[in-house]
């Protein structure tokens, strides 16, 4: 195993792809089936029993597509895995691939300040099936060792992780699981994206990704995806059958296409990001910066030693609470207000009043959340013009 920091931008374009199968197409085609038709009954016996000669034909739709194969290829090549599943979207791959692992009176740790919907799903919905739960602070490796009990079948972390952007020690993370062998690493590592960084390399047993972010970049599709082992991968790939939540053709094409500019499009969005981080910080409306290319950010260190570039978003605290907040987002003009991030359009959002709206400022103090917290997702706008606009906002 050797540590890298981010892929070969070659592999983004078309690994993965198999020219006769794709009828000699540029890009693969769109398979649109909902099932697949065998000659004869000899055919059925040589697919059921491994030994078809085309090992990627399907036999029904909830089990396989050639056009979500051939991106499952191409995302495992990029990630330095094995194999790879897709799913319809962040939280199917997220929630497939853990209830593949854990079973009732079975235990996972994870870090407080996880996606939003993976905690609400470990810590209510599974909490009902039996499985236990230990939160740690975020990046706290340490603790996270010392949380793992004989019954821990999985740690899972982001990194970076929303919106203050800490990063994990990868490394720590996958030898503290390794030590005690039952329990398997999980990076949901879809703000680092495979450009920046990628936690197989660093021994993650399992990484996922919102393909809905920077993988598909576009703003206009929901996908998902696990990469990780070949045994692993088959698990929650049966589960998924069951499960159900399939990555459609056409999502999974526009994945794919998605994919092929992906390096120019993170490397663009790593070198604004930054540039903005800088700028803020020096902006005596801005209280604090958050972005881990800063040497101020408290994950700078590991960032730097396992990352390429810090990625897209950069979160700020602007002075003057939920109103100085407010005052910005509704001055922006080139960044649209929306959650998400990782497309060509740059989205602005203040989670005090979006994600966390139902909560008190005490209530969001309480999970870290400032009230004139601002996170700017830049998209592949002009660097330039993208400060400008900020600049002006924050000046009006
Ligand atoms: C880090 C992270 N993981 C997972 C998800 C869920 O992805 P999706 O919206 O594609 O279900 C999100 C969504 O914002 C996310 O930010």
């Amino acid at each position: 195993m050797s540590e890298r920091r981010g892929i070969n931008s070659t592999d983004a374009v078309d690994a993965g792809e198999d020219r006769a199968q794709a009828f000699d197409a540029l890009p693969m085609p769109i398979v649109q089936t909902s099932t697949y038709s065998f000659a004869d009954s000899a055919e059925i016996a040589a697919y059921t029993s491994g030994h078809h000669p085309n090992a990627d034909r399907g036999e029904y739709g909830r089990y396989g597509n050639p056009t979500v194969r051939a991106v499952e290829r191409r995302l495992a090549a990029l990630e330095g895995t094995e194999d790879a599943v897709l799913f319809s979207s962040g939280m199917a791959a997220v929630t497939t691939s853990v209830l593949s692992l854990v079973k009732g009176g079975q235990h996972i740790v994870l870090f407080q300040d996880c996606y939003r919907m993976t905690l609400e799903f470990v810590t209510d919905v599974l909490e009902r099936f039996g499985v236990t739960h230990t939160l740690v602070p975020a990046g706290d490796v340490a603790a996270l060792a010392g949380a793992i009990r004989p019954e821990t079948r999985l740690v899972m972390s982001e990194s970076p992780t929303n919106p203050y952007l800490s990063c994990v020690d990868l490394a720590g993370v996958a030898a503290a699981c390794k030590g005690r062998r039952t329990a398997k690493s999980m990076i949901d590592a879809t703000f680092a994206t495979p450009v920046n960084c990628l936690p197989a390399s660093f021994g993650i047993d399992l990484v996922v990704h919102s393909a809905t972010k920077y993988l598909a970049g576009h703003n206009d599709v929901l996908a998902g995806v696990v990469c990780g082992p070949t045994g692993l991968i088959s698990m929650i790939r049966d589960l998924r059958g069951v499960l159900g939540a399939v990555c459609d053709p056409h999502a999974a094409f526009l994945v794919g296409r998605g994919m092929k500019t992906l390096s120019l499009r993170v490397e663009r969005q790593n070198a604004t990001a930054l540039a903005l981080a800088q700028r803020l910080e020096k902006h005596p409306r801005i209280e604090r910066v958050f972005y881990p290319g800063l040497p101020s950010h408290p994950s700078h260190a590991v960032a730097r030693a396992q990352m390429r570039g810090f990625g897209g978003v950069v979160s700020f605290i602007v002075k003057g609470g939920l109103a100085g907040g407010t005052g910005v987002v509704d001055k922006v003009k080139l960044a649209r207000i929306g959650p998400s991030f990782g497309g060509c359009e740059s989205l602005i959002e203040q989670p005090a009043v979006m994600s966390y709206y139902e909560m008190t400022t005490e209530q969001r103090q309480a999970i870290g959340i400032a009230d004139g917290l601002v996170r700017l997702a830049v998209g592949i706008e002009d660097t330039a013009d993208l400060i400008a606009d900020i600049e002006q906002a924050l000046s009006s």
